[in-house]
């Protein structure tokens, strides 16, 4: 088994090392849901929670996260961002772009991201974000949990049936082992960086979006909660909605939803 985590290799690798306050646990049932219970007390900005395993996992649309021993990284971050309600989507965007650069740092592989936030190599998922806020009152500004799993030194092999075919992991795509200590101060340095971009507006962590996108220009079918819209990719709007432009040249800000299928790429209507 790779090195355990541990919060000094961890902060030894960071480069601004006083700005997390990181918490490494054996076990829970998932570290967002720990994550939460923090939020709503008084945790500070910067709290980090790692664990070896998750018995519970959770992963986005009420699916199950698998986090086997000792060999993912499971890791969730409060933060009590300094933006607006309306740009927090853009958090769960930075995360997607931090952990994309932190892999690419760490492995030499190259990723892309799935709007809204899942991690590629090739077509297959290595990383998935699952941000979730709590509100103290209405108006008070929120906190927010964003929440990294990423399958690292885990085979995609022995992950449950209806999703091995579309997994990957770094072991998998590298056939070497992976420092996690690494990759979470790598991703830790990333987040910081790409949220702070936040403090200036959407524009830089776009463009790297952008840059990153697996699908820009496809012809996608995304299951949203109402209904499948089918539509080109056309890119993200100025809070972070992915805008598919449908046959009749409509365009549509997607707010939530699960690509469903990308077909041959479409030429962009000038
Ligand atoms: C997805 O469905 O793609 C999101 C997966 C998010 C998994 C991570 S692992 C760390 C954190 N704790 C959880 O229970 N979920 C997130």
């Amino acid at each position: 088994m790779a090195d355990p985590l541990s919060i000094e290799a961890i902060l030894n690798r960071l480069s601004v090392p006083d700005q997390w306050n990181i918490h490494v646990f054996d076990h829970l049932t998932s570290t967002n849901t720990l994550a939460l219970e923090w939020a709503a007390t008084d945790a500070p900005h910067g709290t980090v929670l790692l664990a070896e395993l998750q018995s519970a996992g959770r992963g986005r649309g009420d699916r199950p996260w698998r986090t086997p021993r000792g060999t993912a990284l499971a890791l969730s971050v409060i933060l009590r961002p300094f933006i607006e309600n309306e740009r927090v989507p853009w958090i769960g965007l930075a995360a997607a772009v931090a952990t994309v650069d932190a892999i690419e740092a760490v492995s030499g592989l190259q990723c892309r991201v799935k709007w809204p936030n899942d991690v590629l190599i090739g077509q297959k998922k290595v990383a998935g974000i699952l941000t979730e806020c709590r509100f103290k009152t209405e108006n008070a500004p929120p906190a927010v949990v964003v929440g990294i799993g990423v399958n690292v030194n885990n085979r995609a092999a022995a992950l449950p049936e209806d999703i091995r075919a579309s997994a990957t992991s770094l072991l998998d795509a590298t056939g070497g082992e992976t420092d996690r200590n690494q990759l979470a101060a790598a991703l830790l340095d990333a987040l910081a960086c790409w949220v702070g971009t936040l403090r200036h507006g959407v524009e830089k962590l776009s463009g790297r979006w952008t840059m990153a996108s697996a699908t820009r220009g496809q012809q996608l079918a995304i299951l949203t909660p109402d209904g499948v819209v089918e539509g080109a990719d056309r890119g993200l709007d100025s809070t972070g909605c992915l805008m598919l432009e449908q046959r009749n040249g409509v365009r549509r800000a997607i707010h939530s939803g699960e690509v469903l299928l990308c077909r041959t790429a479409v030429p962009p209507l000038v």
